[in-house]
């Protein structure tokens, strides 16, 4: 069985498929074209956001029997496609939530205490503290949408800074938002309308993407701090250039951009938007557990057995 492993995922992860007698190839700097020139030869792929796993490429796999997608979520693979091939499509819902949380975290501190602009210019030898003053998160409101996996441990962890916590999600019970001490918003605008910081924290589907756009922001409190660490889009990025331009929005803490990796969007641009590249899931804990458990659900699928996450 061979396998081809399209972008980075931990050593561990390799040596647990090649320990279990699978043929690995890391190929991470693939170009498209030669991507569908060796696609053919895999009865597995492992990809992680880059990888658009649609159409073209399964046309060009007739041996592909899994895609195991290294990460949270399934929104750059087509699913219809590998249904109807009877490819088995995998990913690691729970190997990486922790550190999603927690980057959501360091841009919220980041963001609202200007903490990459002070290191800037003391790095240039300015000691100046000028026009950069912070907020304190003791006794604001953040407004969490999605209070999944990672929505969850936000609000848990942000509790402890003495927010107070809301969240919008018709999709969880009623139970859930008690569990976590949270409030529930029926509506999206009644949220926006109390909420200091903003975070995202549902998969990119049809529903959620541009799920915060114009309307909302018109909806927003005046000032309100925007995390997006989960997919390019669930906030509109041009709602949001105006909404800061409107100074709705005072500040934005951004991990995931439209276009990635060859984002070119003005958010890039703007001195109060703090951005990192798709970065949420990269410490080596959680890379150790998503390449080893995507590993293992591929040796499962190849082996023909049931698979955890299929
Ligand atoms: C995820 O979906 O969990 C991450 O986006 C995976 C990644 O870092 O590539």
């Amino acid at each position: 069985m061979k396998v081809l492993i399209s972008e980075q995922i931990a050593q561990k992860g390799v040596e647990k498929l090649t320990q279990e007698g699978v043929s690995v190839d890391v190929k991470a700097n693939l170009s498209r074209q030669e991507l569908l020139q060796v696609i053919g030869e895999y009865d597995g792929l492992i990809v992680r956001s880059n990888t658009k796993v649609n159409e073209e490429l399964y046309q060009h796999a007739p041996r592909l029997k899994v895609v195991g997608r290294a990460g949270n979520g399934v929104d750059n693979i087509e699913m219809e496609g590998a249904t109807k091939r009877g490819i088995v499509v995998v990913n690691t819902p729970e190997s990486n939530v922790v550190s999603a949380a927690e980057l959501t975290i360091g841009l919220i501190f980041a963001t609202c205490r200007n903490i990459p602009q002070l290191h800037n210019r003391l790095k240039e030898r300015v000691w100046d503290r000028a026009g950069l003053k912070g907020m304190e998160l003791q006794g604001k409101t953040i407004g969490i949408v999605g209070l999944g996996r990672i929505g969850s441990l936000v609000a848990t962890r942000m509790k402890s800074f003495g927010m107070n916590i809301i969240a919008y999600d018709p999709y969880i019970s009623d139970a859930r938002f008690k569990k976590y001490g949270v409030e529930k918003k029926e509506k999206l605008e009644e949220l926006m309308a109390l909420c200091d910081i903003l975070t995202v924290h549902t998969p990119k589907t049809e529903e959620t993407y541009g799920i915060i756009g114009k309307e909302q922001f018109k909806a927003a409190k005046k000032g309100l701090t925007v995390i997006n660490c989960a997919r390019a889009g669930i906030v509109n990025e041009e709602a949001l250039i105006e909404a800061m331009k409107e100074k709705i929005v005072k500040r934005a803490g951004i991990d995931v951009l439209e276009g990635e990796p060859h984002a070119t969007s003005p958010l890039l641009d703007l001195d109060n938007v703090i951005v990192t590249p798709h970065a949420g899931a990269d410490t080596v804990e959680a890379q150790d557990n998503v390449g080893i458990t995507v590993a293992q659900e591929v040796i499962s699928a190849l082996r023909g057995e049931i698979v955890p996450n299929a």
